[in-house]
């Protein structure tokens, strides 16, 4: 009996063993398949095949922890394996560059009265024709991993180029690549990351050159601005509120166009669609400059959110946007709301 039990055990064991081995084979082979389909989407080469293999343990890293927020489905977002599912940490990291700093740094904030105007419950400027394509921060066509901390640029080009269109009916794009080469003396630090204020009090002095005349490198270069071309200049900036008050944001929005904020940025760089909305973002420190564009309320999850202009191209998001839940300082998004009076 005894010799009887312990072979039905055995065999038993056996096969649990075996079904287990089945099942991480079919994991394997799954997610073989979703490799090769994320390397022919975005046409990934490799010298050889160890670094191949780096580059696919870290997709099958991020594939896996992706479909698990999915499939948990407790979420309002769904993230998706995109163009940077296998970038490494540090190079996502380096895809952000706002310089986080706790320092009061000093200016106007906007007069409280602006809460007293009528504004629209909800508003989109991404329909406006003065919203300009969605940019690209990194060298992605050059070397697929090789981002430039400079997202503190685009934020800073946004709401001059917005008001500039405004003003004069064209919609001209201005270069961030100015301000990356240009504004060291200002505290910002090329690809190292900056503030959009701190690229405005350079533009403030020398104004800012259009795209056109000095094209996006995504590498700090010589300074080259061109006095002879005038893109915009800004006659002063204002804190949107100094108080984590996203109804007097919400009030500069509808009222000057966008507003360049910082953020934290450390758990959307595979967000897909949806309201973003996570206990793990910090409601204090920030990594990212990005630009609020307009504000809603999703009837789905009925969460009010901002719409986010982000710089890491129109693939990414919602066409280059991330919906982001509004009223509850989600990501820190009102620590550091800035916008800028321009004049051309
Ligand atoms: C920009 O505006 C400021 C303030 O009005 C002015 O002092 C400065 O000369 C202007 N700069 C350029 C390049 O136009
Ligand atoms: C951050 O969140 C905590 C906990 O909910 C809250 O007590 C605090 O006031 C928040 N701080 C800011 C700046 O939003």
């Amino acid at each position: 009996m005894k010799v009887q039990a312990l072979i039905l055990f055995a065999t038993l064991a056996v096969a649990v063993a075996q079904e287990f081995l089945q099942e991480e084979e079919n994991r394997d082979a799954k997610e073989d398949a979703e490799w090769q389909k994320f390397k022919s989407r975005f046409k990934r080469r490799f010298k050889n095949k160890d670094r191949e293999r780096m580059r696919k343990n870290t997709f099958v890293k991020h594939h896996r922890a992706i479909k698990k927020h999915n499939q948990a489905g407790e979420s309002t977002y769904k993230l998706l394996p995109n163009q940077f599912a296998d970038w490494s940490e540090a190079e996502l990291e380096q895809l952000k560059g706002e310089i986080d700093t706790n320092n009061e740094i000093p200016g106007p904030v906007v007069s409280t009265d602006i809460l007293r105007q009528s504004i629209p419950d909800e508003l989109d400027l991404r329909k406006s024709k003065c919203m300009p394509k969605v940019k690209y921060q990194g060298k992605f066509k050059f070397l697929p991993f090789c981002g430039c901390g400079s997202c503190y640029t685009f934020a800073a080009t946004t709401p001059i180029e917005y008001q500039r269109c405004l003003k004069t009916g064209n919609l001209v794009t201005l270069s961030e690549e100015n301000l990356i080469d240009c504004s060291q003396k200002y505290g910002n630090a090329g690809c190292n990351g900056g503030l959009a204020l701190r690229s405005w009090n350079y533009v403030k002095d020398a104004g800012i050159n259009t795209e056109e005349v000095y094209p996006y490198q995504g590498e700090e270069t010589l300074c080259e601005h061109s006095s002879s071309n005038f893109g915009g200049n800004v006659t002063s900036w204002a804190y949107a509120t100094r108080s984590n008050n996203e109804e007097a944001i919400k009030a500069v929005v509808a009222t000057y166009g966008p507003v360049a904020i910082s953020i934290d940025a450390n758990d959307w760089d595979f967000y897909s669609e949806g309201v973003f909305s996570s206990p793990k973002c910090s409601n204090t420190s920030t990594n990212h400059a990005v630009v609020i564009v307009g504000y809603g309320k999703d009837t789905k999850s009925r969460k009010d959110y901002w719409i986010v202009r982000n710089s890491w191209g129109a693939e990414w998001g919602q066409g280059g946007y991330i919906y982001i839940e509004r009223g509850v300082n989600m990501c820190a998004v009102s620590k550091r709301a800035v916008f800028p009076t321009a004049s051309f």
